[in-house]
């Protein structure tokens, strides 16, 4: 088994020691997340931003600086422009990433690089071949949490990690009032896109930037997808939303196994566990930036007792605490991203988000998307128990006649059986 990697986040984000000229495309939902936290990078320099909606544009640069550009063109023909931050929906993202490169221009790309895997490893080959610098969303890797985990796990603070435990369940997003939630700007959360792409794509990355800067590349997987509440959208086709509930299995290049649940049909579970020989480390909410990291000791037990883990224990976080935060219902470091990569541009080396590391995590949130491997029939032979039988399963899904007494549970669901 590979030993255990050592820390290889940087601490804090350091000042290139220039401006570095930035520029928006892209004005929607997610651009006031960034817009919020560039103050806390203040060398990078806010030239201006692009949307097909120029009401986008505008009410984008009033707010946070720049200038309002006519067409994608003039911004890509902006020499002051270093670093062009792709906010565009997520099938466009690869389009609008290779016309920047094309234009001699680092990209910060919101996640996924792209949408698939082929059209990814196309903008990577262009960014090497024109020395240029690709970088993707999610950042939450600088956040006070991340850190805190990361450097408390390479200190050796659980022993040898051996198991990871991880959730992005938002809570289900179908009986949400998610038609009422608007950004700072007033710009309303783009459910359809996000439920045609889907919980995988979406939040995979939030997990895994995480598990795979702590453990090394996902060295092997299995994955199951299920569509639960796929018909309980009112203004979508069911074919036309993606599977909204993903369970995973991975492995990692250092041995560490984990399980990865991701969706929106489960009440909120956004955590992170990492079980290691010597106790576990555990982070409450991967959306916070300066959610609590807690440690528990392993302790010495005795008699009949199954405790065997320390009371939790707060860890003092590594890093500061970002001044400028987006307060909404998350906290996501987003703007750390493109300073990092704007300080990598400087010094001429990758960033920590390397385009090799966003591709990979897109690799893995394919499959988990896409959710083979564990998907194997089961054979059950003919059984004198009507519990394994066919027709016993037949009643249950169909509101059956069999069991007619009147339960408790049944009271609560309003005298209803499932139909
Ligand atoms: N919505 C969220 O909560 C959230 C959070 C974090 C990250 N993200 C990510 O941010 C990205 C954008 O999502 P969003 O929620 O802001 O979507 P959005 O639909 O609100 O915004 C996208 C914007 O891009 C504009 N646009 C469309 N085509 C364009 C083009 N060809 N050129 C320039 N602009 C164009 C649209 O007019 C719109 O204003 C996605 O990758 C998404 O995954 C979203």
């Amino acid at each position: 088994m590979p030993p255990h990697a050592t820390a290889r986040v940087p601490g804090e984000l350091v000042n290139p020691g220039r401006p570095v000229g930035i520029a928006f495309t892209g004005c929607g939902y997610a651009a006031d997340f960034y817009g919020a936290t560039l103050p806390n990078y203040p060398w990078l320099d806010v030239r201006g931003a692009y949307d097909i909606r120029a009401d986008r544009a505008q009410s984008f640069v009033h707010e946070y600086g720049g200038r309002v550009y006519g067409s994608f063109d003039e911004l890509l023909a902006d020499p002051t422009v270093a670093i062009v931050v792709n906010l565009t929906p997520v099938t466009l993202h690869h389009s609008v990433s290779k016309a920047a490169l094309l234009a001699g221009k680092h990209v910060y790309s919101e996640k996924p690089l792209a949408t698939r895997l082929d059209e990814a490893s196309e903008l990577v080959r262009l960014a090497g071949q024109r020395s240029l610098l690709l970088s993707s969303a999610p950042s939450t890797v600088f956040s006070q949490s991340a850190q805190t985990l990361m450097q408390a796990v390479d200190d050796g603070l659980v022993g040898r990690p051996r198991l990871v435990h991880a959730a992005l369940d938002m809570g289900a997003l179908a009986f949400m009032a998610y038609t009422d939630w608007h950004s700072k700007r007033g710009v309303p959360w783009p459910f359809e896109d996000e439920v045609r792409n889907g919980c995988v794509m979406e939040h995979a990355g939030y997990q895994l930037s995480w598990l795979v800067a702590m453990f090394g590349p996902v060295v092997r997987m299995a994955a199951h997808t299920a569509s639960l509440l796929v018909d309980e959208w009112t203004t979508l086709d069911a074919r036309e939303v993606a599977p909204d509930h993903s369970l995973g299995f991975l492995e990692f290049a250092d041995g560490t196994v984990g399980r990865i649940s991701i969706g929106w049909v489960a009440p909120t579970d956004q955590t992170l566990t990492v079980i290691g020989d010597k106790g576990t480390l555990s982070v409450g909410d991967v959306w916070q930036a300066s959610e609590p990291v807690m440690l528990r000791r392993r302790v010495d037990t005795n008699g009949k007792d199954h405790a065997y883990l320390a009371p939790p224990e707060q860890l003092p976080f590594v890093v500061p605490a970002a001044g400028y935060r987006y307060t909404d219902t998350h906290d996501l470091t987003v703007g750390a991203g493109v300073a990092d990569l704007a300080w990598a541009a400087a010094e001429n080396r990758q960033p920590f988000l390397s385009s090799d590391f966003c591709l990979h995590l897109l690799d893995v949130s394919l499959r988990l998307a896409k959710g083979t491997g564990v998907a194997e029939s089961v054979a059950v032979p003919p059984s004198a128990d009507e519990k394994l039988s066919d027709s016993y399963t037949r009643h249950l899904v169909t509101a059956g006649q069999r069991h007619t007494r009147r339960s408790a549970t049944a009271d609560l669901a309003g005298g209803k059986r499932r139909t």
